[in-house]
């Protein structure tokens, strides 16, 4: 692909005109069953490469339109498959590049699902888990044993938000021969470009910001020359796909991902300014501002901040949290995050390796499109309730 800049790519990335055939979008192909004229040509389809129809597991042009255009927003990458959520993505991600004996480090600050699959699954199929301090940057390679085969990064971490030193831990892993993957799907690759950076595997749940519409579950895994063979061989064991509808909602929300991620991100930080100004709020762990620790990292490596990000109450316990967060009226309570609409929710990290001390309660607030001034409003009169 020519040498575009990252908006433009995000307009015309996949739409190739065999696969839209005139359209601007590719139509939702729905298959199962694949017809062939003959044995040998059905033969000769398998196995398959993307591009060539061969079984509905394997995918149509809809699919394969979001994957190379996925591909294509991050330099560096070779390849993107598609899974059914971001924690099926996560989970088709590490069973690609581990085996049993292995040793993963895991940032302590991950998702939760993330942990817990490597203290259930993982261990059961004898992988060992060391979780590892966020801040840690290329300090990891001491921690680097006989066994250490890969190493997973969150950045910036889940309820939590500290940033990473990915171009420092990649540097660190490649002189130890490991693998390094991240879950990207905060920034997505329009603010972090993680092959760049030096990740060989970039895991996305497109549930967020990629559909943008709150409206659609799956993951995607964006991986590197190297990693791309073992990755589609586990993918094809463990029968992973997404349906054409999700593959086909993503592609729709990806083109339109530059102007909404610009909105979260200037009305976030609004929210997040005037929050660090109220007198019930202790700190506010925002990537973009000084007070959330890695900022200097996210100023270095990012080219923006989204949507999500917590805020600490002062002095209160988790009744009042719970108390405000009900009184809101334009913050929905729920889970997930990256759709057009606000939301608040109770965070309470789970830690193991580090044990960051608050001030009191975690609220993770997800600004969405509406007009800062009336979030703003909405926030005040439920801290004036406190
Ligand atoms: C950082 C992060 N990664 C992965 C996921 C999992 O994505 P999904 O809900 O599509 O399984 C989530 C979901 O909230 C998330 O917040």
């Amino acid at each position: 692909m020519k040498d575009r800049k990252p908006e433009t790519r995000l307009v015309e990335a996949g739409r190739r005109a065999e696969w839209t055939q005139g359209l601007v979008n590719p139509a939702v192909w729905r298959a199962s069953t694949i017809l062939f004229d003959s044995v040998a040509e059905m033969e000769a389809a398998n196995p398959p490469e993307q591009g060539v129809l061969h079984y509905g597991r394997n995918g149509t042009p809809t699919s394969w339109a979001l994957c190379e255009a996925l591909t294509q927003m991050e330099p560096g990458a070779a390849m993107t498959r598609l899974y059914p959520s971001g924690a099926a993505a996560t989970a088709g991600a590490l069973l690609a590049v581990l085996e049993a004996g292995d040793e993963l480090l895991m940032v302590d600050s991950a998702y939760g699902p993330t942990r817990a699959l490597c203290d259930t699954l993982l261990k059961r199929f004898g992988v060992a888990t060391r979780y590892y301090d966020p801040l840690v940057g290329a300090g990891i390679a001491d921690l680097v044993g006989e066994r250490t085969r890969a190493i997973f990064m969150e950045s910036p971490g889940t309820h939590t938000f500290e940033v990473q030193d990915v171009p420092g831990i990649c540097a660190a892993a490649k002189e130890k021969g490991l693998i390094t993957l991240i879950d990207n799907t905060w920034a997505t690759p329009l603010f972090f470009k993680a092959m760049a950076a030096g990740v060989d595997v970039s895991i996305l749940a497109c549930t967020k910001y990629i559909g943008g519409h709150a409206d659609l579950m799956l993951g995607s895994v964006t991986a590197v020359d190297a990693v791309g063979e073992r990755l589609e061989r586990t993918r094809r064991v463990l029968g992973q796909t997404a349906g054409p509808d999700e593959a086909w909602l993503a592609l729709r929300g990806l083109r339109t991902l530059d102007v909404r991620l610009k909105r979260h991100q200037e009305n976030g930080l609004a929210v997040a300014r005037w929050l660090t100004q109220q007198p019930q709020v202790a700190r506010v762990l925002h990537p973009a501002l000084p007070d959330c620790p890695g900022h200097e990292v996210w100023a270095r490596d990012f080219g923006g901040a989204t949507g999500l990000f917590s805020f600490v109450l002062a002095g209160v316990d988790d009744e009042a949290r719970t108390r405000l967060i009900d009184s809101l009226e334009l913050f929905g309570i729920g889970y997930s995050w990256g759709g057009f609409e606000s939301l608040a929710l109770p965070a309470d990290p789970v830690r193991t390796a580090t044990r960051p001390a608050f001030e009191g309660p975690l609220i993770r607030l997800h600004i969405g499109l509406e007009d800062p001034d009336d979030l703003i409003a909405d926030l005040a009169a439920g801290l004036a309730r406190l």
